[in-house]
């Protein structure tokens, strides 16, 4: 497990769009799947301020580890976001764009998002394998959309399930553990002093770590880095 740690979320995001630039540079095509949530967006601000020419977006192919069940103009929508964020302001082909239709039956969209991934992907042990998947983690613990509650869809037989906010009881769709962890390469972004002491946990397999769906990633590959700001990584042992 890889831990880079900067200052700010805004340093993060500049690190973080260099390293994707570079991981673009490095490969002739890629499918890379997106979180939401708020960290991404400082990242999508980044890579359309700074990027547009620098990385040739059409390399690329964007999926989404999660989406809400609604439609691609909701203000909750983790597609509406990286269109407003990045989609409107960088040369990525339309063809290329794979969201997860969240105005569909959320049952029928898990097997068809299913369905996609299996075509599109190159497979590795069998599974459909992204190239590079960003996740974020949320304050308690979840990743995508695996919320503790419902841990047990990490272990799903499925590529995708359909999963429940705990709060709002919204229906979200979302990758599961299976091909999370099929990934060649898994970037977690993790920022804010609220998630530093389930990250501590995770790290050092301290209290319920273990019920944290956050801490079941690790991809088969080896291949994770965890982007962490000062907040986040507030609660860690500088020494380890
Ligand atoms: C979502 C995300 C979710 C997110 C975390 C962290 O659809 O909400 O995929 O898993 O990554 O909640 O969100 P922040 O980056 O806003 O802290």
């Amino acid at each position: 497990m890889e831990v880079e740690i900067y200052d700010t979320k805004n340093r993060l995001a500049e690190e973080f769009a260099d390293f994707f630039c570079n991981f673009v540079k490095e490969r002739t095509e890629i499918h890379v799947a997106l979180s939401g949530g708020s960290t991404p967006k400082i990242v999508f601000d980044v890579l359309a301020e700074k990027y547009t020419k620098k990385i040739d977006w059409h390399k690329i192919h964007l999926y989404w580890g999660d989406e809400r069940c609604v439609p691609p103009d909701d203000s909750e929508s983790n597609y509406k976001m990286t269109k407003e964020h990045l989609l409107s302001k960088v040369d990525l082909p339309e063809s290329n764009i794979h969201r997860i239709k969240g105005e569909n039956d959320p049952d029928e969209e898990a097997l068809a998002y299913a369905e996609l991934l299996d075509k599109n992907l190159t497979r590795k042990n069998k599974l459909p394998q992204f190239d590079l998947l960003i996740l974020g983690m949320g304050d308690d613990g979840h990743t995508a959309s695996i919320f503790p509650h419902q841990i047990a869809l990490w272990h799903s037989d499925r590529y995708c399930e359909v999963a429940q906010h705990p709060e709002t009881g919204q229906q979200r769709i979302s990758l599961s553990g299976k091909l999370i962890n099929n990934a060649e390469h898994v970037a977690f972004l993790v920022t804010g002093e609220a998630k530093a002491e389930k990250l501590r946990e995770i790290v050092t397999k301290e209290g319920p770590w273990e019920t944290y769906p956050a801490s079941l990633v690790d991809p088969d590959s080896g291949n994770l880095i965890w982007f962490l700001d000062l907040g986040a990584a507030s609660k860690l042992d500088p020494t380890e």
